[in-house]
């Protein structure tokens, strides 16, 4: 079997901890020999390319250093001020100045440098995430022939979004350096092709589009999943028990309302929480009977938008609590923390209803691991968005329009006196689900496609 090398903006082993993905895929690698390369997570003065290599748990692991000029060009620049919130459809949000494109180019091809060095003829390389779009395009200039894929965690946005980006036409070039590129979901890859219909009209209108030669580039859904028999495990091992019980003791028979999510604009949090002062608003015999607990991790902090989210749910939640609360009884726990895997599955394990509602998202793992993690006895129900790209697939969830605060409230009402056979019921098709998506057969199937010897659907795009 070839060798494989992965490549990721983060890597294994570094903080914030690459979660259930790199637990997957650290799986695979081990099967097929082969290294993990990204950035080191620390800064240089000068542009490293020779690559630093470790063995971490018996994994292969090669990075590099970068500039923090270039880090914050690449990364918090383009990456997370432009694209992210542009593939995200919050163009609203996005933060364009035209140099940062050059670090994010400029990273990419040291990614190269450093990579080329170490590559061997039949290595299958696959580059994960928005971070390194043209990374194919820079292997090629250095005289890569390998199988390249490219696989994107996040939605492909709609064409006006698309065309918001600086240098939009050269990403769409880029995508067609790789051999095969995956999507999470099939309205990512309909919107991919959609892409090339909007240029069709504007050439109809009497504009001058821009047309991509996809050539022998593969464009497909794959969608992601978790490994749910793992994390069924997890939601029973000492550790999850013992936050269990703890959060259970606490909760002293109320009904738990749970999200988990990154602190991100796109994961719909100040409005989660404004559906649920609509339900307590809504319900006043279900006030003193359940309780939120929202865990938001800090993330990308440098970044404005991401300190004005902060200070949004700060307030929200602060509005909730002020307009409920009751001296024995607070509506809304919410953390600004990090928990362990094992901590986070016990809560899922415990909470009655399971809150997934992103305003856009890729897949959205926590809805996954929820399901995973369930009393099959006395499950849960899972609430979610239909715009995470998990609303494909798990039609069993009580899905919501997120922007809806009364949808959403009236949802959580649901889930809070669902009665057990129709929770069961629903639970084990989920559960199926979760099972026949996993993250073992995401990776075979994707693999499967770039090494040539699967039949591919055939979703090739025009346009
Ligand atoms: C999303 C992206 C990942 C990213 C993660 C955490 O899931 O798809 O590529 O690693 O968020 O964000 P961060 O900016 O901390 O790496």
């Amino acid at each position: 079997m070839s060798r494989l090398v992965i490549v990721s903006n983060r890597i294994p082993g570094k903080t914030p901890a690459a979660g259930g993905l790199a637990v997957a895929l650290k799986k695979t690698l081990a099967a097929r020999d082969g290294f993990w390369f990204g950035w080191s997570g620390a800064f240089a003065e000068t542009p490293q390319k020779q690559a630093k290599f470790e063995t971490v748990d018996g994994l292969r692991i090669g990075s590099v250093d970068l500039t923090r000029a270039d880090h914050q060009g690449y990364y918090a620049g383009f990456s997370n001020s432009i694209l992210w919130p542009a593939f995200h459809l919050r163009l609203d949000l996005t933060d364009i100045q035209s140099h940062w494109y050059e670090g994010y180019r400029r990273v990419n091809a040291q990614f190269a440098d450093a990579l080329v060095p170490h590559l061997r003829p039949d290595d299958i390389i696959w580059v994960h995430d928005y971070h390194l779009i043209p990374l194919a395009t820079e292997l090629r200039r250095r005289k890569v022939g390998n199988r390249i894929g490219f696989y994107l965690h996040i939605p492909f946005p709609t064409p006006d979004a698309l065309s918001a980006i600086p240098n939009h036409e050269d990403l769409l070039k880029d995508l067609v350096a790789y051999d095969l590129v995956g999507f999470q979901a099939q309205r990512d890859l309909a919107a991919f092709n959609e892409f090339g219909v909007h240029e069709e009209m504007y050439r109809a209108a009497g504009g001058t589009p821009f047309h991509l030669e996809t050539g022998d580039t593969v464009f497909e859904a794959f969608p992601i999943g978790s490994d749910p028999e793992a994390f069924a495990r997890l939601a029973t091992s000492p550790n999850a028990q013992k936050m269990y019980r703890k959060v259970e003791r606490a909760m002293n028979g109320r009904g738990v309302i749970l999200g988990v999510d990154r602190l991100d604009y796109s994961k719909g949090l100040p409005q989660r929480i404004a559906a649920y002062e609509k339900l307590l608003e809504n319900n006043a015999s279900l006030r003193r009977a359940v309780h939120m607990i929202q865990i938001a991790p800090p993330s990308r902090d440098t970044i404005r938008e991401y300190q004005v989210i902060s200070d949004e749910l700060d307030s929200a939640v602060g509005r909730v609590t002020g307009r409920f609360a009751e001296p024995d009884w607070l509506p809304i726990t919410y953390v600004k923390r990090t928990y362990s895997q094992s901590s986070l599955a016990g809560l899922y394990r415990l909470a009655r209803v399971g809150l997934v509602t992103p305003l856009r998202d890729g897949m959205n793992l926590v809805a996954h691991e929820y399901i995973a993690a369930q009393n099959p006895e006395n499950p849960g129900v899972l609430v979610l968005s239909r715009f995470a790209g998990a609303a494909e697939i798990f039609h069993e969830a009580l899905i919501v329009n997120p922007f809806d605060a009364d949808e959403t409230a009236e949802a959580m009402r649901r889930a809070v006196i669902m009665p057990l056979e129709e929770r069961k019921e629903r639970w084990h098709s989920l559960m199926d689900t979760a099972r026949a998506y996993s993250v073992d057969n995401w990776a075979d199937s994707f693999l499967a496609a770039l090494a040539g010897d699967a039949p591919s659907s055939g979703d090739t795009a025009g346009g």
